[in-house]
């Protein structure tokens, strides 16, 4: 359990926050499948990384520390060798999925399994395209579920329009098509983040995009490099809502990664009055860096409709929060994706909402939040539901509660911000 106090004063601090978990997986991923050596810096240190890390240990790739960054030893897709057990994912979608693609293109057998969250989320949205592919993988029980069981090889390159817009269905077909005979099109209905085609292009593979169609052609190899990551955005968005909420509050956090795929929740903070400037815009390995600073104010309610919700999607449980104490309605639709997260993120933020006096309209799709209505929370105990994102939300409410909050599980921050409470504590006591 973990109790957090009203804070008494404005936010005020300098600071840099982990690494972007996406971009890390994918610089493991493609350090481990390219030949020569990949040095990779600001990992989090997180689970869902590790779990990554391990993956690719267990399957034979020399993966070390170097000073403060990791060093991967690449040897090329023939460098990766049956793993002796099966791939433990942990809480980690994005292990999971990826790798699945990965996978189904390598001639051996395997079988990637995680946590009950894990177990529990859709894995058929990765197993149609990839059997398309002429893959054979299939969920163990047979409800499309992990565990998921793959004999791999023998892909051909496919033509798919992708029913949802997901960053983690499109690079499993991506890893899939880099093993594949001929050419390999998705078509995206809205564009999800970049991170995988960046990084393709950063080891000097090809990959062509063309508006919502992405192309790639099977067989290339790629070469190993240095990759900087920069500070997770989605990490950078709950300390962002905090000082945005707070009057007097001045936050600055450096280098977050802004790519314009991932940064919904600026665009969302300033359509609410919020007081954001970005300083020091730079690019690094094909990603945009910046500096945000971040003014307390007064914030209004607003709508996010469906244009907004590829770029935002990991930012709607601090966003709950932004918006119950907003002034005025604050509405979410069109995010049914919500209830396939790490929990059922609709459900978690309805519950915690409600026990801290807010009222909200929950739908299958999304949700309606009545802004400013208890202004600050009233004090409770909520739960997480075991989601990192779920936890830090509710623990920046409790800075803003009449009394405080206590959350069930705040230790799922590991996940993907080990340094998330420290970093609070640092925000709050300057
Ligand atoms: C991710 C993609 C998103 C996001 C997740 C990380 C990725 O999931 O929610 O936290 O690294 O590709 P979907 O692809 O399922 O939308």
């Amino acid at each position: 359990m973990k109790r957090i106090e009203p804070i008494k004063k404005p936010l005020r601090g300098d600071l840099s926050v982990p690494g972007d978990k996406s971009i890390a997986h994918r610089a493991v991923i493609f350090g481990s499948i390219a030949k020569g050596t990949t040095r990779i810096f600001n990992m989090t240190g997180g689970d869902d990384n590790s779990r990554t890390v391990r993956a690719f240990r267990q399957m034979g790739v020399a993966i070390g520390r170097d000073g403060d960054g990791l060093a991967i030893d690449g040897k090329g897709w023939r460098g990766l060798h049956a793993p002796a057990a099966a791939l433990d994912c942990g809480n980690s979608g994005t292990t999971m999925r990826l790798m699945s693609g990965l996978l189904a293109g390598l001639p051996f057998h395997s079988e990637l399994d995680g946590d009950g969250s894990l177990r529990q989320r859709p894995m058929q949205r990765v197993i149609d395209p990839l059997t398309q592919m002429g893959a054979r993988i299939r969920s163990k029980s047979g409800n499309g579920l992990a565990p998921l069981e793959i004999d791999g090889g023998g892909l051909k390159g496919i033509h798919y329009p992708m029913p949802i817009a997901s960053a983690q269905v499109k690079s499993a077909v991506l890893l899939a098509a880099l093993q594949a005979s001929g050419a390999t099109t998705l078509v995206e209905p809205q564009p999800s983040r970049n991170h995988t085609e960046v990084m393709i292009r950063g080891f000097g593979g090809s990959i062509a995009v063309d508006g919502m169609n992405i192309t790639l052609t099977g067989g290339q190899s790629l070469i190993g490099q240095e990759v900087l990551i920069p500070g997770d955005i989605s990490s950078a968005a709950f300390f962002l809502v905090a000082a945005a909420l707070i009057p007097g509050s001045e936050v600055t956090i450096r280098n977050v990664g802004c790519n314009p795929t991932r940064d919904g929740v600026i665009e969302v903070l300033r359509r609410m009055g919020a007081l954001i400037e970005l300083s020091n815009e730079r690019q690094a390995a094909g990603e945009r860096l910046a500096d945000i600073r971040v003014r307390g104010g007064k914030l209004n309610g607003i709508d996010i409709g469906p244009e907004l919700v590829a770029r935002t999607i990991d930012e709607y449980p601090i966003l709950a929060i932004a918006g119950a104490m907003a002034h005025g309605v604050t509405t979410f639709s069109d995010v049914k994706e919500l209830r396939y997260k790490e929990s059922d993120r609709i459900a978690a933020m309805t519950e915690g909402l409600r026990i801290l006096g807010v009222v909200v309209d929950e739908r299958q799709d999304g949700m309606t939040i009545y802004g400013g209505q208890h202004r600050p929370f009233k004090s409770g105990a909520v739960r997480s539901f075991a989601d990192h994102r779920v936890a830090m939300s509710f623990a920046i409410a409790g800075l803003l509660s009449d009394g405080a909050i206590e959350i069930d599980d705040a230790r799922c921050a590991d996940i993907s911000f080990p340094t998330f409470f420290d970093l609070l504590e640092k925000v709050c006591l300057h």
